[in-house]
């Protein structure tokens, strides 16, 4: 626990930013009170909460079971089934949504295609025949590992549609990691593309699969969309493996793509995200209560509107992205502009261009590209119309409030409301945020508990802490959306998130709460890092560099960064017969790129003697942070550090 110790102080932010009157007006919360009266509804009846709330959504047996028994194990709406795309897409088709936008998809190069709910619901269908003509099955996994094209959406629903359960790879990972994910979960089948475009270039996502399932034995099939075509970027199909996705669609028979109706219960997908551990966690969702907590929050907090134009900036290959731009808005029937490339492509403008030419109503990014906005200038916002935008969202790490007040200012023109949307993988959906009609917004501050949700700040033993204290942030009861397990380890589950504090599910940041009972959370209390929006295991890290042959030890560690929120710092010992210097750094980043992804390289890298060990032998992480945070890496790469000078001089370890 001496992590823990690390939360700190903070400096109080004092400016205060109320919902005009206007926005209040037509909010779907408009006040305090009708917040808390629902927010209290939400726990002490939920039986009627959730029943109201979820009375537009598709249930083939509707639940007379609410929640069947306790955390870590409960099962929400449990004897009720459904199949999820029937409330994503189906329940559209019999209304004036059917001929709704449902993506409004714009590539880099600036080509525009748009999806009605008909037309993805069509896609899906037919993609979904094709698959199980393939062999998948209820129950089968499906790795996906593509950009940010229509047909992912397509992909996963087909797979939600016949009861498979899909595990989308971001495509930024490489082909190491897509492999151990494929292995860890068994997939059966992949699905990909030949390219996806990122900054002018071309990431070749086929040629990454090729790779990774050189060793992934529970690989049947790899279906391949050809998006940029042979000319851009030319692929070759390995014969009796690799399935030509537009092919295979064609073949399909549609009256095959017909819903497979679930328990609550069933799995929907896993997602893999970083731990304390070297190994990533799969994280396992199931879909009713998957489903209620990314409709309901969707709706609520983004405040939906019939005419939305809602963008979700992140990749679909984070939780963000699930919930956010397929589920949460799909079940509510809203236009997402979804887009394919770099933000900063070909200049700073393009975000803002993206926004004026499709109009976009709700927009919702994360903190590292608003400051990464603020460092590219005024000039680039300002030189567009965003006078579509009614409201704005951040999530992936506390935004300082210097970010938030410029996000205000610059993008939402002193009228847009910003929810600062705290959760996780884990949590399936937004635990805690200011609904933006409700209350007055605190810069830094993410606000209020979501419905049926209740954290609490505790300390180490569980007690709450007072006003203003700092401590673990925790939720004293399950949610509809929470995990359900890690993949196939029930045992790291209950570790991981309900051993900290007896009967809490333990988040791993920490936090405070205000008088008015506004949590702000200061950040992760564990080994894991948020790099850009990112999550990092620093034992994944450590051990990708552990496996490069110069390297004895390795610890990684964050600092603060003005751009990135925290940067990667590592520290290694060599072996012998290795020098330190500037070539090995490039190399050992280079190295770190290929084991886990080049967003993962680290920052900085530095070259020590030793590491600072306790006289127990644990590695002193504190003293290598405040190393990294205090003190610039010498210049010269080659020196080695005498870190146990410092580790010495620390007598309090
Ligand atoms: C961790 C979860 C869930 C969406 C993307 C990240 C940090 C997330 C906030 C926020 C402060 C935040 C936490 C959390 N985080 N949103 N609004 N304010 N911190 O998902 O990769 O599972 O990371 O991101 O530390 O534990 P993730």
């Amino acid at each position: 626990m001496s992590e823990h110790k690390s939360i700190g102080t903070f400096s109080a932010e004092s400016r205060r930013f109320e919902p005009s009157a206007d926005f209040r007006a037509r909010a779907r919360i408009s006040s305090l009170e009708q917040y808390q009266t629902l927010y209290r509804e939400s726990l002490d009846s939920p039986e009627t909460f959730w029943r109201r709330e979820l009375e537009e959504l598709v249930f083939t047996k509707p639940w007379t079971v609410l929640a069947e028994g306790k955390v870590p194990f409960v099962k929400w709406f449990a004897d009720a089934e459904l199949n999820i795309t029937e409330s994503c897409l189906d329940r559209h088709l019999t209304t004036s949504v059917r001929d709704k936008v449902a993506i409004q998809w714009e590539a880099e190069p600036g080509e525009v295609r748009r999806l009605t709910y008909a037309e993805l619901a069509a896609q899906t269908v037919r993609f979904a025949a094709a698959l199980r003509s393939l062999g998948v099955g209820r129950g089968d996994r499906v790795a996906i590992y593509m950009g940010m094209v229509p047909e992912v959406v397509v992909g996963m629903l087909a797979c939600a549609r016949i009861g498979a359960v899909h595990s989308v790879v971001f495509g930024g990972f490489a082909a190491e990691s897509l492999r151990d994910r494929i292995n860890d979960c068994g997939a059966k089948v992949v699905l990909t593309q030949d390219g996806a475009w990122r900054r002018g270039h071309v990431v070749p996502l086929k040629e990454t699969v090729d790779r990774a399932v050189e060793h992934t034995p529970s690989i049947e099939k790899v279906i391949v969309l050809r998006h940029l075509g042979q000319e851009r970027a030319p692929i070759s199909l390995k014969p009796g493996r690799d399935v030509d996705w537009a092919e295979a669609a064609a073949a399909a028979e549609p009256a095959a793509g017909t819903p497979e109706h679930v328990n609550a219960e069933h799995p929907l997908f896993i997602l893999y995200t970083s731990g304390s551990t070297g190994k990533p966690k799969g994280v396992l969702h199931t879909t009713a209560g998957y489903l209620a907590g990314a409709y309901l929050s969707t709706k609520y907090v983004f405040d939906l509107r019939d005419d939305d134009v809602y963008w979700c900036t992140a990749d679909v290959g984070w939780v963000t992205g699930h919930s956010y731009i397929v589920y949460g808005p799909l079940s509510n029937g809203a236009t997402c502009l979804m887009y394919e490339g770099a933000p900063n492509f070909p200049d700073w403008g393009r975000f803002w261009q993206l926004i004026e030419k499709h109009r976009v109503t709700v927009l919702y990014t994360a903190p590292t590209a608003i400051r990464a906005f603020i460092r590219a200038g005024n000039q680039w916002p300002a030189a567009q119309d965003l006078s579509s935008l009614r409201l704005l969202g951040s999530v992936g790490e506390p935004i300082n409030p210097e970010a938030w007040v410029w996000y205000h200012e610059h993008i939402g023109g002193g009228r847009c409301p910003i929810v600062d949307t705290w959760w996780q993988t884990e949590t399936g959906s937004i635990l805690i945020t200011t609904l933006p009609g409700a209350a007055e917004m605190k810069p830094g501050s993410a606000g209020l508990p979501f419905f049926g949700v209740e954290p609490e700040v505790v300390t180490s033993d569980g007690r709450a802490v007072g006003p203003g204290a700092a401590g673990l942030l925790v939720v004293r009861r399950s949610w509809p959306s929470q995990l359900r397990t890690v993949y196939g380890d029930d045992d790291r589950y209950v570790q991981q998130y309900y051993s900290e504090i007896e009967g809490n599910y333990f988040t791993g940041d920490g936090a405070h709460r205000d008088e008015s009972g506004y949590f702000t959370v200061v950040g992760r209390i564990d080994d894991v890092l948020n790099v850009s929006g990112h999550r990092i295991g620093t034992a994944e890290i450590e051990s990708a560099l552990v496996s490069h042959k110069a390297v004895a030890e390795a610890a990684a560690v964050g600092r603060p960064d003005e751009l990135k929120g925290q940067a990667l710092v590592v520290f290694v010992t060599l072996k012998p017969g290795h020098t330190a210097g500037s070539e090995l750094v490039s190399e050992l980043r280079a190295h770190v790129g290929k084991e886990i992804g080049k967003f993962a390289a680290p920052d900085d890298i530095r070259f020590a003697e030793a590491l600072p060990k306790t006289r127990s032998g644990k590695i002193m992480r504190r003293l290598l942070k405040d190393i990294a945070a205090g003190r610039e890496a010498q210049g010269d790469v080659s020196t080695l550090e005498d870190l146990n000078v410092l580790a010495k001089l620390s007598a309090d370890e």
